[in-house]
């Protein structure tokens, strides 16, 4: 029992061992979480701080659900309204918190790389939450989870990816977990959202999305990160929705049903139309609910405990 690693800092570190560990204590965790009393005391004596530097709705009440619901003491850190605006580094900010018994860092960052930089310098186990457009190791995991429960397994799956994925941190996590776990990947967007040589992580790239969508048994559609772009890709998001946008009409076209997934938060009318996001066919709400008990396999998994305590 346990993970190859100390810290959870991409997907990339993992080898499929972990991945399968991690599901297969999801799956008592995800039975823990339908009973009437949602909580086990195994982190009892464990203090997680929940570190963000950057917004977040999902992933951060996630972590917290998933600290109390195995029992843990938590701590909640946003960079604004810290010290982090008098000049405080990232390193004593964290040292800081530590110093207060505290046992786990989750951490999101706007820089990529900034956990790695982190687990450098400090002895206690780092979860990624998201760092910059590299990794989203924790959204990566929930999305093959939410796949596997839905299809039997990853093996041999085609899995389309669209949208942005130049500054996608989901994107880039999820090509490494699904290629890890034996999918196809495909990336479809427009051109100036690809980055040109994603091939050599052994994907496929197809730019227009109807054919994209016309191979896969599931899409995963990314938002776009205007946040992140410092200067124009595309004309208008008009344009965008027009070319690359997924609505019903377009899913009714294809020959079969396909899965449709969204790490949130979505932006309705751009990437994905709501007689889409809200349709049979989305797992979007599904992927939420299963981000918990993913966290939590995480999470214990890391800490080092021996058995789920009932
Ligand atoms: N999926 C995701 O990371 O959402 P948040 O930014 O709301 O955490």
């Amino acid at each position: 029992m346990g993970l190859s690693v100390k810290h959870l800092l991409g997907i990339k570190e993992l080898n499929v061992q972990d991945i399968e560990q991690i599901f297969q204590t999801a799956d008592n965790f995800k039975q823990v979480l339908q009973r009437p009393i949602k909580k086990v005391p195994t982190l009892r004596d464990t203090t997680i701080a929940n570190v963000f530097f950057e917004n977040s709705t999902r992933t951060r009440l996630s972590f917290e659900l998933a600290e109390k619901r195995l029992g843990a003491d938590t701590v909640n850190f946003s960079a604004s309204g810290s010290s982090v605006s008098k000049g405080e580094t990232l390193i004593d900010t964290v040292n800081n918190i530590l110093a207060m018994k505290v046992d786990m860092i989750v951490m999101r960052h706007m820089a990529s790389g900034a956990p790695w930089f982190l687990a450098n310098h400090i002895d206690a186990s780092i979860i990624n939450a998201g760092d910059g457009t590299n990794e989203h190791p924790t959204q990566a995991l929930l999305d093959a989870y939410s796949i596997r429960e839905k299809l039997g397994s990853l093996k041999g799956k085609r899995i389309t990816i669209v949208g942005d994925i130049m500054h996608s941190r989901v994107a880039l996590s999820n090509i490494y977990c699904l290629n890890k776990l034996g999918a196809e990947v495909t990336v479809s967007g427009p051109p100036t959202l690809i980055p040109k040589h994603i091939a050599a992580l052994g994907v496929r790239v197809e730019y227009n999305v109807k054919k994209a969508l016309e191979w896969c048994d599931v899409a995963n559609v990314l938002r776009i990160q205007l946040e992140r772009q410092h200067k124009p890709l595309f004309s208008t998001l008009r344009e965008y929705a027009l070319y690359y946008g997924i609505n019903k009409q377009m899913l009714d076209s294809l020959e079969r049903d396909i899965i449709i997934m969204h790490p949130g938060p979505i932006n309705r009318g751009v990437e994905l139309n709501s007689d889409v996001a809200d349709s049979r066919q989305s797992i979007i709400l599904g992927q939420v609910e299963n981000g918990v008990a993913i966290r939590m396999a995480v999470i214990y998994l890391l800490s080092g405990k021996r058995e789920i305590s009932e």
